[in-house]
């Protein structure tokens, strides 16, 4: 039996794709017993240098070719508008569908997912959350009987190469920032990965998958690492904490946590020792305890890996007529909606003169709010603070225990009006993720 395979979008990806189909394609053959025959791969610009040669005779500059070709159309184009569309008629003219592309899935992927199951066919995603990791798979096919309660990731390798450099270096945010450019992980402008939104369309996608249902991106929260100073870093570390930019996606109740932000690990926790451009996805389940999977979250060859599992997929269920498929979307029927309230325990890092008294003030207003202390960590170290001149403020260092947001930053709008806090107090949440 023989599946035709097209390409739209000869780039990173699909490059890698190429070249693992044409390269892999007896092995697959032996494995599977079907043939997945690649026959056309479209992009706009031919004349670019390659990693791989992509034969003549495959390719075009017309989506179209691939559309009338293909059984399977993989889309690694990127982006929202034209990925979009592709999709959507690939979808139309039946045809399965095999896509990376996380951003148009967490805005948009309610809308192509019921359409295709309208049509009855298959959108396959593994490679747009985790790279290589076939995490999607373990969702929806080795975890299928749990309920999910959480899920933690650190999913984007840009993010935690920086963050790795500033815990293991001391460097600063930009000097960290400009070394993952030289190396190839940061793009030119890195704000999709260091704003937190690449991780933030992972987590909704996973989210969908795990609750079964489709949560506005817009409600998720996003907090990056642009802000975050190497002092925290340190101190946290002094403190048995590293800091990563965590996904979370957590069942409380009827609702779900689903946010992304700079965060506080315990250091001898499995998803702290993650570091480098590694990713890595934690999942907790009612019967089978917390599993974790680790691995390259980018690049070229990984993420091909995942698109081609999830051709293979397609063409051995579908054409095999074994098909069990869990969808992101409809299979929940109850309200979950997305709690903005978290409940979380926080570092809290105020500067303020080192003075008599100080703790007294703030942590009476804390205790206004039902805030509790669980530790207090005050540095002689000098911090230099833009405008400020009297005399010598030091980092003044509170760990909560479990606490509300909304508590939390109440409180914080009071002890910043103290006339002993004399810069924007640093709010950094922790949590136990192993
Ligand atoms: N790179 C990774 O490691 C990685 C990992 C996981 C997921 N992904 C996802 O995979 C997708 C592809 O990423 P990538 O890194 O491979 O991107 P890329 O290198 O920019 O490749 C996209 C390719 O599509 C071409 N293209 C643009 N418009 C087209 C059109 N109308 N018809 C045909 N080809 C067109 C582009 O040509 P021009 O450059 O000439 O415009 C480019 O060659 C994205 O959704 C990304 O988020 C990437």
């Amino acid at each position: 039996m023989e599946i035709r395979v097209g390409i739209v979008g000869c780039g990173v990806v699909g490059t890698g794709t190429a070249r693992m189909l044409i390269e892999n394609r007896n092995l697959i053959r032996k494995k599977t017993g079907i043939d997945f025959r690649l026959v056309k791969v479209a992009d706009v610009d031919w004349s670019r240098k390659r990693e791989f040669h992509v034969p003549e005779d495959l390719r075009t500059t017309d989506y179209r070719e691939v559309l009338e070709e293909s059984d399977i159309v993989v889309e690694l184009v990127g982006g929202t508008d034209f990925a979009k569309s592709l999709i959507l008629e690939a979808v139309e003219r039946g045809r399965h569908v095999v896509t990376a592309n996380k951003h148009l899935l967490a805005v948009s992927g309610e809308e192509i997912f019921l359409r295709a199951k309208e049509k009855g066919v298959r959108i396959g995603f593994e490679a747009s959350v985790g790279g290589g990791i076939p995490v999607i798979k373990a969702l929806r096919e080795g975890l299928v009987g749990n309920r999910i309660k959480a899920i933690y990731g650190i999913l984007n390798g840009t993010t935690n190469y920086i963050l790795t450099e500033m815990f293991e270096k001391g460097v600063s945010f930009e000097e960290a920032l400009e070394e993952a450019r030289r190396k190839g992980y940061a793009e030119a402008d890195p704000a999709l990965d260091v704003d937190g939104w690449d991780a933030a369309h992972k987590i909704t996608i996973l989210s969908s998958l795990a609750f079964g249902r489709y949560f506005p991106f817009e409600e998720v929260y996003v907090e990056g690492i642009r802000n975050v100073s190497g002092l925290d870093v340190e101190l946290g570390k002094e403190l048995g904490y590293t800091l990563k930019l965590l996904a979370i996606a957590k069942k409380v109740d009827s609702e779900v946590e689903i946010r992304v932000h700079p965060t506080f690990l315990h250091s001898e926790e499995a998803l702290a020792k993650v570091s480098g451009v590694y990713n890595a996805v934690m999942i907790e389940g009612d019967f089978v305890g917390r599993t974790m999977f680790y691995g390259q979250g980018a690049g070229s060859h990984p993420t091909a890996s995942a698109v081609v599992s999830d051709i293979v997929d397609i063409g051995v269920s579908v054409y095999r007529g074994v098909s069990v498929e869990i969808t992101p979307v409809d299979w929940e029927k109850s309200d979950l909606s997305i709690r903005k309230n978290f409940y979380s325990r926080y570092y809290l890092r105020f500067s303020v003169p080192d003075r008599p008294g100080v703790l007294a003030s703030i942590s009476r207003v804390l205790a206004d709010f039902n805030i509790s202390i669980a530790a207090v960590l005050q540095k002689e170290m000098v911090c230099e603070i833009a405008g400020v001149k009297n005399g010598p403020i030091v980092p003044l260092v509170i760990l909560t225990h479990k606490a509300y947001e909304k508590d939390i930053q109440k409180a914080l709008g009071e002890i910043e009006n103290l006339p002993v806090v004399v810069d924007k107090p640093v709010v950094i949440r922790v949590e136990e993720a192993s």
